[in-house]
């Protein structure tokens, strides 16, 4: 049944949010616990649909996996893989489900896994990913919409990346971790979920070397060599960033728990520069606050460490009501401005010309009824209708539950009026739902 959310504007947020685990971290974590044989266990998980998703992908591989919803852990006992086929139906459900072809390249040496395809927010090739498996020896042929690749054996060697694709680089580092001797991933990406994942490897008896820079060598192991751990995965940047956003957005003040600070770098700086208050409060909490009307910003998307694209349209929300015209460039993605057309509805002045966006800020939003189109998109307008005066409603929240642990009620603890609905039945239903289905716990 459509779930949609509703929000009355217009509430200055106050008060403290902690974060959570990290989805973009977490998803790999997952997928490379595959590597090692035995029960790995994974704490500050997220209670979202794509780590339902992946632990489904996980079992349809023979690992056993068990979530505990209070501990907000996760086991995979990858004891024994017994099918090295991930399936279509899931891995295009969910394209992060697709770094599970270096883990099983790695570990079983044979892999067969569904091509993604595209997705809403850009055509999303995996072209480096399967250079990188072939540099290491890997047979990689495209059948009826899978990857096959099997390997007699990996050999390590210099891969160099023509841009710095974080998949590419986890796949490449999660088949290499077993390969005999070093790989070098010359313009690796750099994002803070490559060096968990490197830190997770390691403490799994992986030898990583470099991640966090653009050069990382894997010196091979043996399979001996790994053992199951307990580890425990980095913060969401990306949902620090949307709750900075809420705080400013509303002209409120409140404490972010639970974050990196020196994740969101770019982030801040530039929504200092638009005029907000960032303070850090200690080593993993900051204040947000925002007295006057912010100005207008120009941002351009980069990897890691420029500005993340995951939080552009979090930015244009906040550029919709800025003082003078800011300028946002989007040069990872091909159509990740979808959340355009929605803040238009509720009188924001945007030009978009392919992957530039001309935001001429107005006085205020004005509440309207609103669709999804992806996770980010779909958050930057939950940003636009906590500004805007008036009842908005927020349709395809699906997109949003990918990606956000508990937002209404975390929306609701600062002080926003916000309901998750079911459209047949207007009564409000789950306010304290997690975002994984009974049949994935
Ligand atoms: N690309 C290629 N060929 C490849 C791989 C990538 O052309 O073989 C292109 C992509 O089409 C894209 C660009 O390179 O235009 C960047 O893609 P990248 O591989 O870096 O991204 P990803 O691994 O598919 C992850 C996050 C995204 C985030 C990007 C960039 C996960 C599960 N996803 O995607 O997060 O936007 O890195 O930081 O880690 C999200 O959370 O909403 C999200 C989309």
């Amino acid at each position: 049944m459509a779930e949609k959310i509703r929000i009355i504007g217009g509430k200055q947020l106050k008060g403290e949010v902690s974060i959570s685990g990290a989805k973009n971290a977490v998803l790999k974590l997952m997928a490379a616990a595959l590597l090692a044989k035995g029960a790995t266990k994974i704490y500050n998980v997220p209670e979202l649909t794509d780590v339902g998703i992946m632990l489904n992908v996980l079992e349809q591989l023979g690992a056993k996996t068990q979530y505990d919803r209070l501990e907000k852990s996760i086991v995979v006992d990858a004891t024994e893989i017994t099918n090295i086929r991930a399936g279509y139906e899931l891995v295009s459900r969910m394209r992060a489900s697709f770094v599970v072809l270096g883990a099983l390249v790695g570990r079983c040496k044979e892999a067969i896994v569904a091509l993604p395809g595209g997705c809403a927010i850009g055509e999303r090739k995996v072209d480096f990913h399967i250079k990188g498996l072939e540099a290491l020896g890997t047979t990689v042929k495209i059948e009826n919409g899978y990857v096959h690749a099997k390997a007699k054996k990996l050999v390590g060697t210099d891969i160099y990346l023509d841009i710095p694709s974080v998949g590419a680089t986890e796949n490449i580092m999660l088949a290499s971790v077993l390969a005999e001797g070093s790989t070098r991933i010359q313009n690796a990406a750099q994002e803070p979920e490559i060096i968990d994942l490197a830190n997770f490897l390691n403490a799994m008896g992986a030898d990583v070397v470099g991640a966090g820079t653009s050069e990382i060598v894997i010196n091979g192991v043996k399979q001996e060599d790994l053992k199951p751990i307990e580890y425990t995965t980095i913060p969401d940047r990306i949902e620090a960033g949307t709750y900075m956003a809420a705080f400013i957005a509303t002209h409120g003040k409140g404490i972010i728990r639970n974050i990196f600070p020196n994740h969101l770098t770019f982030y801040t700086s530039k929504l200092t520069k638009m005029g907000a208050d960032i303070k850090l409060i200690d080593p993993t909490s900051i204040e947000v606050s925002c007295r006057r009307r912010l100005e207008a910003i120009n941002i351009i998307t980069q990897p890691y460490p420029g500005f993340p694209t995951d939080l552009q349209s979090l930015a244009m929300a906040l550029a919709t009501v800025a003082d003078g015209v800011s300028i946002i460039t989007e040069s990872l993605y091909e159509n990740r401005f979808m959340q355009v057309p929605e803040l238009r509805k509720m009188g924001a002045d945007i030009h978009q010309e392919r992957n530039h966006a001309l935001v001429k800020g107005v006085k205020n939003l004005t509440s309207a009824n609103l669709q999804a189109s992806d996770l980010r998109a779909g958050a930057s307008l939950v940003i636009a209708a906590l500004m805007a005066e008036g009842e908005s409603t927020i349709d395809n929240i699906y997109h949003i539950d990918r990606g956000y642990e508990l937002l209404e009620n975390k929306f609701r603890m600062i002080g926003a009026d916000i309901q998750r609905y079911n459209e047949e039945e207007p009564a409000v239903i789950n306010q304290n739902k997690g975002n994984l289905s009974e049949s994935q716990l």
